[in-house]
């Protein structure tokens, strides 16, 4: 099995040495991001915090959805903003725990509309977020 998936991958790999390799967004992820956020999103204690019950409620606040594009590992990523886009809704509805029952995707002017903007105060943002979500399911 492991051994498929390997020369799949490289055979993607492979494909995809050109100028305009594109890739879809399980791909990116496992090229770009699982090496720190792992294959199902838990991340590693102190380092990586875990993504599997954060994604759902931060895009459903504005300042939430800006976060999630701002964060160095989305922003700084050599994605295009629509590569970008597609890769947080496949985040979104694949390393939630509980799978969202409705959400507002991503596109591509989303993505570019935040962007460009540095996030400064990175973990004090994301801890501000957490703090209103929990309010959030709270009030719900
Ligand atoms: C070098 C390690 C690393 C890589 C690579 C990485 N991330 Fe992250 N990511 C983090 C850390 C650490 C956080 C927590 C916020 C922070 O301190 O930056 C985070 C947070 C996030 C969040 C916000 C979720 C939350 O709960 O805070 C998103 C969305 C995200 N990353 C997306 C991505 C995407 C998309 C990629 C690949 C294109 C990626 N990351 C690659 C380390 C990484």
């Amino acid at each position: 099995m492991l051994w498929r998936t390997g020369a799949r991958l490289l055979a993607l790999l492979f494909a995809g040495v050109g100028p305009a390799a594109a890739y879809e967004p399980r791909i990116n992820y496992m090229l770009q991001c699982m090496g720190c956020h792992t294959p199902d999103g838990s991340g590693e204690p102190g380092r990586v915090p875990s993504v599997k019950t954060t994604l759902v409620p931060f895009a459903t606040s504005a300042a939430g959805r800006r976060y999630l594009v701002q964060v160095p590992g989305a922003s700084q990523s050599t994605l295009s903003d629509a590569e970008l886009a597609a890769l947080l809704n496949w985040m979104i509805e694949n390393l939630s725990a509980a799978k969202p029952d409705r959400f507002t995707h991503f596109t591509a002017a989303e993505v570019a509309s935040f962007r460009r903007t540095p996030l400064v105060e990175v973990r004090a943002t994301r801890e501000r977020l957490l703090r209103s979500s929990t309010q959030w399911s709270k009030e719900r």
